[in-house]
């Protein structure tokens, strides 16, 4: 058996699509477990740059089997445009399966995401906009969702959608003044996404299970990063599933006793896209010198720039303990090369205190600073290391303290956005 999670530590974007690239290559199944086409996950193969939302980043192998898992919010209209999307680049999609479980997004999530994002004057959460909250809101409410398998049922699609209409249109006219959705027009819509859907759709938690005991290697695929998690983010400015660890369970109907190792994706420093706290956020000129350049820090989803900041060694170790990585990653150090000296945070400051844990207060949060040390950059190319050995020796003692501060051992480092660019220091497998 050999299962590996893998997870992002941060704000999302941490380069879990370039590692999950990585290790596909030795996987016969990648699981998506969590979140929809809010993601942005960038595969770099050669001179080609493939983007994914909603497909798993193991889809450049021939061969693999990539599961939507039950945790995936699916829009089926984007699932299709992104498999056409594929097939046209030469990309064999044949392994794609879906959960017959997983809940749909229909064309009013998008709608109420949008506009319950821009009548707000406070508040504003920065969504992606693509229906996300709103479809697992009507997932946990259990009246008004529509599964997979209520799509490949005609007639039940029908009946449910008729009943949902009537309370959906309610909200959208006498609230958003928005003219509302015609049944015939989404029945026309999703029942041809439902014949081009239905040869992929199965019972995916038997699949995966039948694969782990056959010995297979699974790779489960987070989406989002952990301070995006509905439990263990920044609430409210967090998405609305569970990225972490436990969500890789809940998500695909695989059960804990099966799981053996995580692997948490961590940058060697912080962004974060859409509203909410972030302690060790820059301003300054040194904002730019890691969102452009080699950081090329704008999202994958929305285009939006990122924002940026120094690392978190408190929200490292934070998110190493809710997810018990196993392993970390550590992306685009490359991105410092060229940095004179670089800042650390290991704690925050807290009135006359220092706090080491992590706040789940936003107004505490909003009171700590970030308590610095400041080391000394390397102010040279490491995209050419292949070996730990051969990274400076700045940057193998940055490294160093990462791991100290995480409390947890790296096994991979990454120097650039290329396959080869990437250092394994331990086989993960
Ligand atoms: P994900 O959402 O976690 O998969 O990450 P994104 O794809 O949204 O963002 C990561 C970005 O960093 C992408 O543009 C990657 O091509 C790029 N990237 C990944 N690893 C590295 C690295 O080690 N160095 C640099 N410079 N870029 C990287
Ligand atoms: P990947 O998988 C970075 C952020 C949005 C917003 C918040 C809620 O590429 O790392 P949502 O549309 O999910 O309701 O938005 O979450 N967000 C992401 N930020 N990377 C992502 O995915 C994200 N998915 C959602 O910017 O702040
Ligand atoms: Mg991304």
């Amino acid at each position: 058996m050999s299962t590996i999670v893998v997870v992002g530590l941060q704000w999302g974007d941490e380069g879990k699509g370039k590692i999950t690239d990585y290790l596909a290559s030795e996987a016969e199944l990648v699981v998506r477990y969590q979140g929809g086409n809010n993601a942005g996950h960038t595969v770099v193969v050669d001179d080609q740059e493939f983007k994914l939302h909603l497909i798993p980043s193991g889809i450049l192998y021939p061969g693999t089997l990539c599961v939507l898992g039950n945790g995936v919010v699916i829009n089926p209209g984007v699932l299709l445009k992104e498999l056409n999307g594929l097939k046209q680049r030469g990309i064999d999609v044949s392994g794609i399966r879906i959960s017959d479980r997983a809940h749909v997004i229909m064309p009013y999530h998008p709608s109420l995401d949008q506009l319950d994002e821009s009548s707000r004057t406070v508040g504003k959460i920065g969504t992606t906009g693509r229906g996300i909250g709103p479809a697992y809101v009507d997932k946990f409410a259990r009246y008004d969702s529509i599964r997979v398998l209520d799509l490949l049922n005609a007639e039940r699609l029908k009946e449910r959608l008729q009943e949902i209409l009537i309370t959906k249109n309610k909200i959208l006219s006498q609230i958003y003044g928005h003219p509302g959705f015609a049944l015939n027009v989404i029945l026309d819509e999703y029942l041809e996404y439902a014949e081009q859907l239905r040869p992929m759709v199965c019972d995916t938690s038997v699949l995966i299970n039948q694969e782990i005991k056959k010995g297979k290697k699974v790779l489960f695929e987070g989406a989002q990063g952990t301070l995006l998690d509905i439990d263990h983010g920044t609430y409210p400015f967090v998405s609305s599933s569970s990225p972490s660890a436990g969500g890789a369970c809940t998500g695909t109907g695989v059960g804990p006793t099966k799981i053996n190792k995580v692997v948490g994706v961590i940058k060697a420093y912080s962004t974060r896209v859409g509203e909410g706290p972030f302690p060790t956020e820059l301003a300054d000129e040194m904002l730019s010198q890691l969102r452009d350049g080699r950081g090329r820090e704008y999202g994958v989803t929305t285009g939006r720039p990122r924002r940026c900041g120094w690392f978190d060694g408190v929200i490292a170790e934070y998110s190493v303990r809710v997810n018990g990585v196993s392993d970390l990653v550590v992306m685009k150090l490359d991105v410092l090369d060229q940095m004179k000296t670089i800042k650390i945070c290991n704690g925050y400051r807290y009135g006359n205190s220092i706090i080491k844990e992590f706040p789940g207060d936003l107004d505490v949060l909003a009171k700590c600073t970030p308590v610095y040390e400041e080391v000394p950059g390397w102010m040279t190319d490491t995209t050419g290391c292949k070996t730990f050995a051969e990274l400076p020796a700045a940057a193998q003692n940055y490294l160093r303290r990462i791991e100290e501060l995480a409390q947890a051992p790296i096994s991979i480092v990454s120097v650039g956005w290329k396959r080869d660019e990437t250092i394994i220091i331990r086989n993960i497998w």
